[in-house]
């Protein structure tokens, strides 16, 4: 155990309110996930000396003082954290529960909280960081680590949109990744899971091969055994898994054996599931490939190249419909909006479209209206172009023992027509989260 240091930096507080300026933009409203605070700017010269109460050093870590709060220095990074917020944070057991690792304290009541004192010292454990005490009378003691945690979220493997960023992909693209996997190197293997889902979170999609198929029951069948590795299965009206077949007087396209164009399923629910798996247990057909496309490539290449189109897509929303067999859902989706987080989708799903709806708003001038509509055709036509394109699909057809795994919220899907004989196809759903907690903590 280490002696316990107190190398006391004289501070002078309360002050006057400072008004810090930024030397850039006013913070955002909405910091996006991705956005750290590193997205802050400020320059620490900005504050004259006499509004600097202390500081506290180590080699890679730096804390200044401030009256309303405490620049915590990471490398070059910088974050502006007021005592209500460093107060909010505070790790100790009487804060956190070390059980349960959760909170035991609202953050209102660390509103009007003030610094009493600061210094740098250890703790029983002989970790380097701040003790700092509180007009509340609490005692507070933070790692270096934890205070550069503050700074900059990055918790290893744990910050799942950093460390396994999205690459959007056109065929070539996609094709030299890891796209095909062998179920032997995944099932029961951490390593080959891991190299499946991060290959599914940062392409969308994974093709794994050689997947039993023999058992075809919804209660034994190795889609659900292999997908309950992963964690639980979404359940929905069709069930926890579903077949795909052609059925006469089928209630869904996708259970005839007509074109399937490229879509995403259930956009007819507000929250439509993220990952998608099909299993091939029979393909004895002429036709019926599958094929994907990267509905964010197309997004992101429209958004560059036709900002007024992408502006169009963000603002309209389309209405997703399902309306037979005893079930009524619709929902209404803008089709897209900023890519960069790791919730972030796009919606397209023209074979589940319920009835178009006026777009401009209620006593636009008619003549405007027209107008307004005819451009939001003209803006899905364009959309619908650049995922025609050939170098924008990726299609192959699915042998008996093919299992496809992708996002169903990035990555769009479809088959085509095909003639007599048997197709069949078994599927599921997992929301996002499950692959997420997986990603993080495999
Ligand atoms: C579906 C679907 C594709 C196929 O069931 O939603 O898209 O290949 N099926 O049959
Ligand atoms: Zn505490
Ligand atoms: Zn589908």
């Amino acid at each position: 155990m280490r002696p316990f240091l107190r190398m006391s930096v004289p501070l002078r507080i309360p002050r006057p309110p400072l008004h810090i300026r930024y030397n850039h933009t006013q913070p955002q409203a909405h910091l996006r996930e991705n956005e750290y605070a590193s997205t802050y700017e400020i320059s620490e010269d900005e504050l004259p000396p006499e509004e600097r109460h202390g500081q506290i050093e180590w080699d890679k870590t730096r804390l200044t003082f401030h009256s309303d709060g405490v620049l915590i220095h990471r490398n070059s990074q910088y974050d502006p954290t007021t005592y209500q917020r460093l107060r909010d944070n505070c790790p100790c057991p009487q804060c956190v529960d070390p059980s349960t690792r959760q909170k035991l304290r609202t953050s209102g009541s660390s509103a009007t909280v003030k610094l009493t004192k600061a210094f740098k010292g250890f703790d029983a454990a002989g970790e380097s960081g701040a003790h700092i005490t509180w007009s509340d009378s609490h005692a507070s003691f933070y790692t270096e680590a934890q205070l550069r945690d503050m700074v900059a979220f990055d918790n290893g493997r744990k910050n799942v949109s950093h460390h396994f960023r999205r690459k959007l992909w056109d065929r070539p693209t996609l094709e030299a990744s890891n796209l095909r996997m062998k179920y032997e190197d995944v099932r029961g293997n951490a390593g080959g899971m891991l190299e499946m889902l991060r290959q599914a979170q940062v392409y969308g999609l994974v093709v794994v091969s050689g997947v039993p198929t023999e058992r075809t029951s919804d209660k034994d069948c190795e889609l659900r055994a292999f997908m309950e590795e992963i964690g639980e299965i979404r359940n929905t009206f069709y069930g926890q898994t579903w077949d795909v077949k052609s059925v006469v007087n089928s209630k869904n396209v996708a259970y005839t054996s007509q074109d399937l164009g490229l879509h995403m399923d259930l956009l007819y629910f507000s929250s439509p599931p993220r990952f998608q798996a099909l299993h091939c247990l029979r393909n004895r057909v002429q036709g019926g490939s599958s094929y994907f496309a990267d509905s964010f490539y197309a997004a992101r290449h429209i958004q560059h190249n036709d900002p007024h189109t992408a502006s169009i897509l963000s603002r309209y929303p389309l209405d997703f419909e399902y309306d037979n067999d005893g079930h009524y859902l619709r929902c209404r989706h803008f089709i897209m909006n900023n890519l960069d987080s790791l919730r972030s989708h796009v919606n397209w799903s023209p074979p589940f479209q319920g009835k178009m709806r006026r777009v401009a708003p209620p006593r636009v001038p008619v003549k405007q209206a027209y107008k307004a509509e005819k451009e939001f055709y003209e803006a899905l036509a364009k959309f619908e172009e650049t995922l025609g394109r050939p170098d924008v699909q990726y299609e192959f057809t699915m042998k008996e023992g093919d299992l496809v795994f992708f996002d169903n919220r990035r990555v769009l899907h479809a088959r085509r027509e095909y003639g007599e004989g048997e197709r069949w196809l078994k599927g599921c759903y997992l929301d996002g989260e499950v692959v997420w907690d997986r990603l993080a903590t495999l």
